[in-house]
């Protein structure tokens, strides 16, 4: 039975499924058009149900963070699984093999050590294990520099149980830069960084045998999705995951091309929340970190934006946002208000549920799958 959004105990997530569609459509529209395979990354909504939008879509496979949502994803019928991430430890290399025997499964190195305990677990094993190096392109987070990467592709050759299936990175720079030309130009550099060791190493890769043998050379961030990045010709695969719902901070990359207001319109989930006390120009919504998180948002003030209201939260304690100023006497106590969160992705592991909407009733409460995958 449909319910009305109003209706929903708050603090809730709400997730605008004709948005979300619109966001497949666009990304998968983008990747056609740059002739690469879109692999979008689920950590955002953690679930099989849009994994399956996903590919329904088009998406040529999907990525996860974790090997606990592989496992998920592969029970639910996500055959095509890549991790671009790396793990350690004689446990998580099992089950890394037991997942490639069951699905078509690949994960990240970027150490030896990580390669000798994978090469160690896949000996013997029923299909080999294919992996993917990921290359440093100046996110400065994982990877290996680029003058290692064919020494770990030596090891990986070494190994029966593993192929190595192609080499990858994660811009994450383009988080900080502060506008589009900047985004591109750095973007430019990091695949151009990516291609050379693609291209210095292609002797040691086995490559992808969907591809005839090609490597997948693979990158991939919504902001450079919304920016719309040219990409270089030799990139395979782009993997943005936050694009399915957006977020305040994906906003100013989704308005780069237009205007501010086109940013928000991508924006499909918000965190629905009462307005519980007014005091004077101060209002005290029943959301605060554990609904919303402490993740700030690159170029934009507080935590989170009351998109009906043009008001931003200030302040957050764990079960109170606090809104102050001007405008504050617009708010009424009682009142639901729309949060858009700054950071989507954590925001969805923090609830049980999202509540999906469609022409404003709520139509389904569904569980979120992977929520605290840690491991
Ligand atoms: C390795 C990797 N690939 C792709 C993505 C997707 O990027 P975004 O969150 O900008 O959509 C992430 C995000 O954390 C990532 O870590």
């Amino acid at each position: 039975m449909p319910q009305r959004i109003a209706d929903l105990p708050t603090p809730a997530l709400i997730v605008d499924l004709d948005r979300v569609d619109a966001n497949l459509r666009r990304a998968q529209d983008y990747a056609n058009a740059q002739g690469v395979d879109l692999r979008p990354h689920t950590k955002t909504h953690k679930g099989p149900r849009f994994a399956r939008a996903q590919i329904d879509a088009g998406a040529a496979g999907i990525c996860v963070a974790k090997l606990g949502e592989a496992e998920m994803m592969a029970e639910a019928g996500l055959d095509d699984v890549f991790m671009p991430n790396t793990v350690i430890g004689p446990d998580k290399a099992a089950r890394a093999v037991a997942l490639a025997e069951r699905v078509r499964f690949a994960i990240g190195v970027d150490h030896p050590e990580q390669v000798a305990q994978l090469a160690a677990a896949a000996e013997g094993a029923a299909r080999p294990l294919e992996v993917l190096v990921e290359v440093d392109v100046g996110a400065g987070r994982g990877g290996a520099a680029a003058g290692g990467v064919a020494e770990l592709l030596r090891r990986v050759r070494e190994a029966p149980g593993l192929r190595a299936r192609g080499v990858y990175a994660y811009e994450g720079f383009t988080y900080t830069t502060r506008d589009r030309d900047e985004l591109v130009a750095r973007h430019d550099e990091a695949q151009r960084a990516l291609l050379a060791v693609a291209d210095a190493t292609r002797p040691w890769l086995d490559g992808d045998e969907r591809r005839g043998g090609a490597p997948v050379v693979s990158l991939g961030s919504t902001p450079s999705l919304l920016a719309a990045v040219p990409l270089r010709a030799g990139i395979t695969e782009m993997r943005p995951g936050t694009y399915a719902f957006n977020d305040l901070q994906q906003a100013r990359w989704a308005a780069a091309s237009g205007r501010w207001q086109d940013g928000l319109a991508h924006a499909a989930a918000h965190v629905l929340a009462s307005v519980v006390s007014v005091q004077g120009d101060r209002a005290v919504l029943d959301a605060g970190s554990k609904a919303l998180t402490s993740d700030r948002a690159v170029g934009h003030e507080g935590h989170g934006l009351l998109v009906d209201h043009g008001l931003t939260i200030a302040r957050l304690s764990e079960e109170h946002g606090v809104v102050e100023g001007p405008g504050v006497e617009r708010l009424r106590v009682g009142e639901k208000i729309r949060v858009l969160m700054n950071h989507v992705c954590p925001v969805v592991n923090l609830f049980p549920v999202m509540h999906l909407v469609r022409g404003g009733e709520v139509v389904e409460a569904l569980p979120v799958a992977g929520r605290g995958f840690l491991v």
